[in-house]
């Protein structure tokens, strides 16, 4: 790797999964991994392989379709962490093992219950045991910013020595400072004996909001990779985000003097797709991708960007992706039309049974609303795999009445693991009798965490797509839903959470009849 490039490495698969309520099925990893690749990210960190079976089986799905990025399964030092996490990426082009285990007094003494002699042995053995598997090994010191520096440089000198590749410093807690973090990394480049033969890392956590700013100094000190994340997804606070990492190292390259491999023109559809599968909202003033981003509403901006553009513009929309919506088809367009829209948006259809299905929806769609964007598509055939992966709960037709001075009411017809059943209910409103309706019949026990609704493009006729986080015994999943009645809409994702909910739980008790 050249030493003016920056290494881009998307955690969102993984850190980004572990904001509550994001876990993702293998398909939806699947999606966000392709879309990971067409913007051309250096590394997927695509899971946690020995975290569960289902994580080793999606990083193996991803492993085994990505070919430009180089997909990463994060591991602990244990042996059995090792191999399932090698086991996961044997399919790659490029596969690599992110190993780590923590070198602060706190996270060593109450957590690990391991002498630092101890630690270091463990971090040794795994980054031998790892190169067995692949010659891409990554060492994390987990709480590096709350570790001793002299401890660092000893560990990190062993780990190089062992075989790994990447050494990435981080800061787990998000406490660090951005004048504090760049020193940190200058000392260790200066200290760590063969610092010139591996890439220094950084992971930046936002809990004090500073983990761009903190991933930024690093790189100014020395750093070449950066772990971050899609809209700045992950545990707690976050992970520091892609698309401001991305965007302040090419806006001031008089700054950075380095280069990223990053197609920023998918900035947009990326940070869109990531945030409809996790239902994690993008707040309207997020940096680069939020809605008002380029949006002037003053007068005297207004007057200056008509007149000259740069007078309060330092990025162009257009070059991270914002696009008016594109019309692409409509109610005339035919099957191979269809067809090859859904293949230019990167969108993979399984068999023609699938594709069939999904035109029969496409034309529906087109009878309600005359003007179909890339956006409906996205979010149709968002819906089509969801009905294929899991369809235990199902809407099959729905009547709602709303009056004002009246009570509004839901009439559904669900379709239950096959078969038929009618519910009615009243609510506070049609969405509310719509919930009540669903769970007198399934009765899930479950607890409404968030309700959310966007438009999908713009116009009255739009399709509203509303996510529904749903928890139920210590775990959370989130439900989507697309409808240009967003009602329906709202029923359609209550059902895709329950379905989410359902299938683990098959998968925890296959004898199990209720969620
Ligand atoms: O925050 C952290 O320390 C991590 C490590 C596993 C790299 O996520
Ligand atoms: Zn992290």
């Amino acid at each position: 790797m050249s030493k003016d490039r920056l290494v881009i490495f998307d955690t969102t698969l993984r850190d980004g999964e572990q904001s509550p309520g994001a876990a993702m099925t293998k398909d939806e990893k699947l999606r966000i991994a392709r879309q990971l690749e067409r913007l051309k990210v250096d590394v997927i960190e695509a899971g946690f392989a020995a975290a569960s079976p289902g994580d080793a089986e999606a990083i193996r799905a991803i492993a085994e379709v990505i070919k430009d990025s180089t997909v990463c399964s994060l591991a602990r030092t244990g042996e059995a962490d090792i191999r399932a996490a090698g086991a996961a990426i044997k399919p790659a082009a490029r596969g690599r093992i992110h190993t780590f285990i923590a070198t602060s007094p706190i996270h060593m003494e109450k957590k690990l219950r391991m002498q630092p002699e101890q630690v270091l042995e463990a971090a040794v053995a795994a980054v031998k045991l790892a190169r067995q598997f692949t010659d891409d090994v990554e060492f994390s010191a987990e709480d590096a910013g709350r570790s001793d520096v002299d401890f660092l440089v000893r560990i990190f000198e062993a780990v190089i020595k062992a075989g790994a590749g990447t050494i990435n410093v981080p800061d787990t807690v998000g406490y660090a400072v951005p004048a504090q973090w760049r020193e940190r990394m200058r000392e260790l480049l200066e200290r760590v004996p063969n610092s010139d033969k591996v890439i220094w890392s950084t992971h930046c956590h936002n809990d004090l909001g500073m983990a761009v700013a903190n991933s930024l100094a690093a790189v100014q000190a020395g750093a070449r990779q950066v772990e971050c994340t899609i809209n700045g997804l992950g545990e707690r606070a976050g992970n520091a985000s892609l698309e401001e990492i991305v965007m302040a190292v090419r806006t001031r390259s008089d700054v950075f003097k380095l280069e990223t491999g990053i197609d920023t023109r998918q900035i947009v559809a990326t940070s869109k797709l990531v945030s409809s599968i996790t239902g994690y909202p993008v707040q309207p003033n997020k940096a680069v991708v939020g809605a008002n981003a380029f949006a002037h509403e003053s007068g005297i901006h207004q007057d200056g960007v008509l007149k000259h553009r740069e007078t309060y513009e330092i990025m162009r929309p257009q070059d991270v992706g914002w696009v008016k919506n594109r019309l692409t088809l409509g109610k005339l367009s035919g099957r191979n039309a269809f067809r090859a829209r859904l293949q230019e948006l990167g969108i993979v259809v399984e068999s023609e049974e699938q594709l069939n299905h999904a035109f029969a929806r496409f034309k529906a769609l087109a009878d309600k609303k005359s003007e179909i964007f890339d956006e409906d598509l996205q979010a149709l055939m968002s819906d089509e795999t969801q009905e294929i992966e899991l369809e235990h709960y199902k809407l099959v037709s729905a009547r709602f009445h709303s009056e004002t001075g009246e009570t509004p009411t839901a009439a559904l017809t669900l379709s239950i693991g096959g078969q038929e059943k009618q519910t009615e209910s009243s609510g506070s409103g049609p969405v509310d009798a719509a919930f009540r309706a669903i769970e007198s019949v399934v009765q899930s026990g479950t607890e409404l965490m968030l309700y959310s609704v966007n438009a999908i493009t713009t116009g009255t006729d739009a399709q509203g797509e509303v996510t529904v986080r749903l928890a139920h015994g210590g775990r959370v999943v989130n439900g989507q839903g697309a409808d240009t009645d967003i009602i329906v809409a709202s029923a359609k994702a209550y059902l895709n959470a329950l379905n989410k909910l359902h299938s683990n739980a098959l998968k925890l008790n296959p004898q199990a009849e209720t969620i």
